[in-house]
């Protein structure tokens, strides 16, 4: 039987590649996809899969195809679940997608994760794999053979599996943001350690003097950084140090899980959180009040169908025609500022602006106040009616 495992080089996919070989007899082909994870990272996996005796190892950069299919569309819905820029399960679709890919070019007889039964990930591998290519038999070892992680630990042991030294947590890192669970960070009354964090600087280490970020939008999208024309994925890496360096896009939750668990989690998100805020920003300078509001119950639908590993959900494409309609006049420029781990909008400008300073100024009026008024007599006429009926 030949499988193609969706491999990370990480404690569960490492173990999945031995139970692969051994439990289930197959041979195995490790797939790395980068979507902005540490490089290092990505070099060291490969080795690992080669040590392991592998069939084959494939590697494929789907950062551009990241960047623009999935997160500048979470981008355009402001995408937040419970507070969460979505960075880990933005990125298992576009690599369950590869993973299809793979598998059918190989000739495959089935696909692999190593997911336990616990996380929101198998339902983002899974329900794309089974709609994409029910023809495709799934493999979960982990999760098939019920390990926990001190068994994990134990099996590698005896497998004479080399595990990472002080791998205290368990990590999931991409373009659009850095995930840390487990281990001590499992007790939500701890603070978490320092030590999690590795993209954004503690506050009292950040740079004295706030800085200013200008970010060009055009329909939605980031084209601009400080005035220069770069690709989304230079904009979000840029970003990713700035804003990390001044401490910005920590992010700690307690999350609801799809199967109901509530769970502790850490991120950091320098660049989507101030991407999110900007975009915002700018959607509230162009909008009308009506349609603020109502992207606002669309945007948060899209999250949490994204969240729950439903990609694939007609609804999704639906509210992405909705909301990309929407981001047709949000073209313009955002100035944000970074300071001591916080970051706050400070300018707005857009060709589109609905904003009229002759109409609001309190200096000259753009209008003829008295005519007020009269429109004040019927304001809030039903609740007068109401009233004088003495309804209880
Ligand atoms: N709670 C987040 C999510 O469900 C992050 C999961 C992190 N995944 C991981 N394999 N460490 O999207």
């Amino acid at each position: 039987m030949k499988v193609v495992l969706s491999f990370s080089g990480g404690l569960d996919t490492l173990v999945a590649v031995r139970l692969l070989q051994e439990k289930y007899n197959a041979d195995v082909i490790t797939l790395t996809v980068d979507v902005g994870q540490n490089p290092v990272a990505l070099k060291n996996a490969e080795k690992k899969a080669k040590q392991l005796g592998v069939l084959r190892h494939v590697h494929i950069d789907a950062r551009k195809e990241f960047v623009e299919k999935y997160i500048f569309r979470s981008l355009k819905a402001n995408g937040l679940y419970e507070g969460y820029p979505l960075s880990t399960a933005l990125a298992r679709y576009p690599i369950a997608t590869k993973l299809i890919k793979v598998a059918r070019k190989e000739k495959a007889d089935a696909v692999a994760h190593g997911c336990t039964g616990k996380g929101n990930d198998q339902f983002r591998f899974d329900t794309t794999i089974t709609t994409k290519a029910p023809e495709l038999k799934i493999i979960a070892p982990i999760r098939e053979t019920n390990l926990d992680r001190n068994q994990e630990i134990e099996y590698a042991r005896k497998k004479g599996i080399t595990l990472d030294a002080g791998r205290l947590y368990s990590i999931d890192e991409n373009l659009w943001g850095r995930s840390i669970e487990g281990g001590a960070l499992e007790d939500p009354a701890k603070i978490p350690s320092e030590e999690i964090y590795v993209w954004t600087r503690p506050s009292e280490k950040t740079p004295t003097k706030p800085c200013i970020v200008e970010m060009g939008f055009k329909d939605g999208v980031p084209v601009t950084l400080d005035g220069k024309r770069m690709s989304g994925l230079n904009i979000i890496t840029k970003l990713n140090q700035i804003a990390g360096d001044y401490g910005v896009g920590r992010i700690e939750l307690i999350e609801d899980r799809i199967l109901g668990l509530k769970a502790r989690e850490n991120y950091e998100a320098p660049a989507a959180t101030v991407l999110i805020q900007a975009h915002r920003a700018l959607e509230q300078l162009v909008m009308t009040k009506q349609e603020l509001v109502f992207k606002q119950l669309v945007d948060q639908i899209w999250a949490d169908l994204v969240y729950s590993g439903l990609w694939y959900d007609p609804l999704r494409e639906d509210l992405d025609a909705f909301i990309n309609s929407t981001q047709r006049r949000v073209t313009g420029r955002i100035k944000v500022e970074l300071n001591r781990g916080s970051s706050r909008v400070v300018a707005r400008s857009s060709p589109y602006s609905l904003y009229d300073e002759k109409l609001v100024s309190f200096e000259k009026f753009g209008f003829d106040q008295r005519e007020v008024t009269g429109i004040i007599k019927f304001h809030g006429l039903q609740g007068k009616l109401v009233h004088k009926r003495k309804v209880k």
